[in-house]
């Protein structure tokens, strides 16, 4: 079997590709720009894949507010012309997506399974959800993984590192921190999330997947178990999301159900404070 992964030097594309079996090709921006669509069948039609990861997005969600076109451009054209050019190949695309495409319905408090209706409160969050139905549309043999609050040893290049080293690294110049505690999702670890769409792309199980760590907190709550299970001592207190203002509207909750992808048997995601914890001893290696 052969795999071409996109956005391979991206946070999860590292830890994605070493699990994969196969053949694994790794792409980066160079050899495919999903912003410049003619680009991409060429190059799949020289690679002839089984299957296509796409790890590569626009992830900048503040400033998609202002450059919606280059949040579309990426996530929603350049994945369509993926989707068209697996389709035509035969081959099998997974395609990553995000918890960003809720936050519409203020009232929930229950986790969203792939059943729920959408509802992105953000340009970043409507790309995605563009990309995910053009994927679902277009190319029969899909797998769409919505996931959640990415952490990683590579760090996202998107965002310049992560959430838990920007944690420790402010914690340790003594500085206070001021983390949101009115958005409700699930952090998770790349490492697991890697296992996960591994073992998933070894069935013909497709459709749409959540795929997070399992449980919830806030991102407060996350904060707190960085600095408990890291024994560092921080300033830490809890804001809301008005007070925090960022450019781009987050959901207060987007909090997905994991079932449909544990029903099927597969290794199950451990609990965020485990994954956590696992991160924490893999960052000292
Ligand atoms: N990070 C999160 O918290 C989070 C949460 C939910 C869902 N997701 C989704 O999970 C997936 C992986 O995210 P990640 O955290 O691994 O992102 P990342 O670290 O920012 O990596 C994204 C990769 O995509 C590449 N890329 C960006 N624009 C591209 C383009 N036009 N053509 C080709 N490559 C391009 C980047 O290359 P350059 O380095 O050259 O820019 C980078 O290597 C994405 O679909 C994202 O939307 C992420």
């Amino acid at each position: 079997m052969k795999t071409v992964v996109l956005g391979s030097a991206g946070q999860l594309g590292r830890d994605l590709c070493p699990r994969l079996s196969g053949e694994v090709v790794a792409l980066t921006r160079a050899d495919t720009d999903l912003a410049r669509p003619d680009g991409i069948r060429p190059v799949l039609e020289k690679l002839r894949p089984d299957v296509v990861v796409n790890c590569a997005a626009y992830n900048f969600v503040d400033k998609a507010e202002t450059e919606p076109e280059a949040a579309f451009a990426t996530n929603a054209w350049g994945v369509r012309a993926l989707a068209l050019a697996c389709r035509d190949l035969g081959c099998t695309l997974a395609h990553f997506s995000t918890d960003y495409v809720f936050g519409l319905d203020e009232s929930r408090q229950k986790p969203f399974t792939e059943t729920a209706a959408p509802g992105p409160v953000s340009v970043y969050g409507l790309s995605k959800l563009a990309g995910e139905y053009l994927v679902r549309t277009l190319c029969p043999r899909h797998f769409v993984i919505r996931t959640c609050g990415l952490y990683g040893v590579w760090g996202s290049g998107g965002k310049g590192g992560n959430f838990v080293e920007t944690m420790l690294r402010v914690a340790g110049q003594g500085k206070p921190l001021r983390v949101v505690a009115d958005q409700h999702c699930t952090p998770t670890y790349t490492a697991d999330l890697a296992v996960a769409t591994a073992a998933l792309l070894t069935t013909d199980r497709h459709g749409l997947y959540h795929l997070t760590s399992a449980g919830a907190c806030t991102w407060h709550d996350f904060a707190a178990a960085i600095f408990e299970l890291a024994g560092v001592q921080a300033d830490l207190s809890a804001i809301t999301s008005q007070q925090f203002g960022a450019p781009a509207r987050r959901p207060g909750y987007s909090v997905l159900d994991i079932g449909k992808y544990a029903a099927l048997g597969l290794p199950p995601l451990r609990s965020w404070r485990e994954a956590l914890s696992a991160y924490l001893e893999e960052r000292k290696k």
